[in-house]
């Protein structure tokens, strides 16, 4: 199961990635088909993508104009790795070393193909080991906001 949704102007966007998919055979969980209207907030997209990702524990796709703003709200929600991606080779590191677990994407970029984007970023594993240390910190970070803990005093 993949977790999709976009603000007003990646719905085109978004629905050619769903077309994409489901010809693979694979599932597509839009969460967003309910507000396909101008006007959506991508703060709002953002938030409804992830807790359905966290909930489903699965990897999802937020699109927005740029992917940048979507990325930084989905960034908000604890537990999620979101990373704006413009090619192959970023989609695959950000899953490999970065656990990545929401891909972001500009709708009203100019993509080479987005859909190798998409597959790379579904395809890739997690390389673990050293990466997971770095994620650690991350967390850390993360829980450090919520316990008043400044993140700095436990370096
Ligand atoms: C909406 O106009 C636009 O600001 C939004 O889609 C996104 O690009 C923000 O980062």
């Amino acid at each position: 199961m993949i977790i999709i949704g976009s603000d007003h102007t990646g719905i085109e966007l978004k629905k050619k990635i769903i077309s994409y998919l489901n010809e693979k055979g694979i599932a597509v969980k839009d969460v967003t088909n309910f507000k396909d209207q101008s006007g959506d907030d991508y703060p709002d997209i953002a938030y409804i993508v992830c807790c359905n990702v966290k909930k489903e524990n699965c990897l999802g796709i937020a699109i927005c104009g740029t992917g940048i703003g979507i990325s930084i709200a989905c960034n908000k929600i604890n537990g999620i790795r979101a990373a704006v991606c413009t090619d192959k080779y970023m989609a695959k590191m950000t899953r490999q070393d970065n656990d990545a677990n929401v891909l972001c994407l500009g709708a009203r970029l100019n993509f080479a193909n987005v859909f190798e984007i998409v597959d790379e970023f579904l395809n890739t594993e997690f390389a673990g080991g050293r990466h997971q240390r770095r994620l650690d910190k991350i967390t850390k970070i993360e829980n450090s906001q919520k316990d008043g803990v400044e993140y700095g005093d436990s370096i």
